[in-house]
C-alpha cells in the first residue's frame, strides 16, 4: 500500500495534519539521550523525515540508519538525503520491523513515527526494537491516537469524513486512506499502548499526548 500512495505521501502529510506532523517528530526528536556519538535506529522510516527531523536537532548524532519494508518509500527517501548531501552517511535498509537486520544491543536509541500501527504483529516489533537497544537504551514512538473529551468527537469526524475524502482524492488512493482512519481508530493508545510496552519488557514507560491527544509520543527503556 505504502509503495502505492509514495508519490503524493510527504504532501499529504503535510496537509491533513496541517503540518502539525513536523513538530511533534521535532518534539520525538528532543526526547533523544544528549550527546555525541548517537546510535539510532529509525524503524518505519518511510521516506524519512524522522531521521531529518533527529538530524536537525542532533547534528552529532554519530550513526543514524533507516529501515521500512517498502522499497518505494526508501527510494524517495534515498533521493531526499541525495538532495541533502546525507545518502553516504544515513543507509536506508529494507527490513521488516518484526525481524530486524541489526545485532543485539546494536543501538543507543529506536524511533518509530506513525509506524507500528502498521505493522501486523506490534508485540514482535517492539521485543525487536528492546533486542537491537542497549541496555538503558531509550526507544521512542510517535503515534496517532484519540482524543478524550468532546473533541473526540470534531476528531472522529475529521478522521472519517474530511481525512479520508482528501486524502483519497489527492492520492488517487480511496482505499489507503479509509485504511488509514480505521487504523487509527482501532489501534491501542495512551495506557493500552503502554501496557503493550511494558508487555515487551520495556521500563520506565510513559506516554505524551501531544495536540489535544490526536498524536501520542511513547517513550520506554531497556
Ligand atoms: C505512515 S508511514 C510512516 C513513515 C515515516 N516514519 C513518517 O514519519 O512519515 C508507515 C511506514 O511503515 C512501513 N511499515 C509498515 N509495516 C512495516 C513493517 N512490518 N516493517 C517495517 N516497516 C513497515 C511502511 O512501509 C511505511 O513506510
Amino acid at each position: 500500500m505504502f509503495d502505492r500512495i509514495v508519490r503524493r505521501y510527504d504532501l499529504l502529510n503535510r496537509v491533513l495534519s496541517l503540518r502539525l506532523d513536523l513538530s511533534w517528530r521535532r518534539q520525538l526528536a528532543r526526547l533523544l539521550p544528549a550527546g555525541p556519538g548517537l546510535r539510532v535506529l529509525d524503524l518505519a522510516t518511510g521516506t524519512g523525515d524522522m531521521l531529518f527531523a533527529i538530524l536537525d536537532e542532533h547534528p552529532d548524532a554519530g550513526r543514524l540508519m533507516g529501515m521500512d519494508m517498502s522499497a518505494k518509500m526508501l527510494s524517495r527517501g534515498r533521493e531526499k538525503l541525495r538532495e541533502r548531501q546525507m545518502l553516504d552517511t544515513t543507509p536506508l535498509v529494507r527490513s521488516d520491523a518484526t525481524s530486524i537486520a541489526a545485532a543485539d544491543g546494536a543501538f543507543d536509541a529506536v524511533t518509530m513515527a506513525f509506524g507500528i500501527r502498521n505493522v501486523e504483529h506490534v508485540l514482535t516489533a517492539l521485543r525487536e526494537a528492546r533486542r537491537v537497544l542497549r541496555t538503558g537504551g531509550r526507544l521512542l514512538i510517535l503515534e496517532f491516537s484519540i482524543p478524550r473529551g468532546p473533541f473526540c468527537w470534531v476528531y472522529l469526524f475529521y478522521l472519517r469524513h474530511v481525512m479520508t475524502r482528501i486524502g483519497g482524492y489527492v492520492s488517487g488512493d480511496v482505499a489507503a486512506y479509509e485504511y488509514l482512519n480505521r487504523s487509527i481508530e482501532h489501534f491501542p493508545c495512551g495506557e493500552a499502548f503502554c501496557q503493550l510496552l511494558r508487555e515487551a519488557g520495556f521500563r520506565n514507560v510513559r506516554a505524551r499526548p501531544q495536540t489535544l491527544g490526536i498524536a501520542t509520543i511513547y517513550s520506554g527503556e531497556r
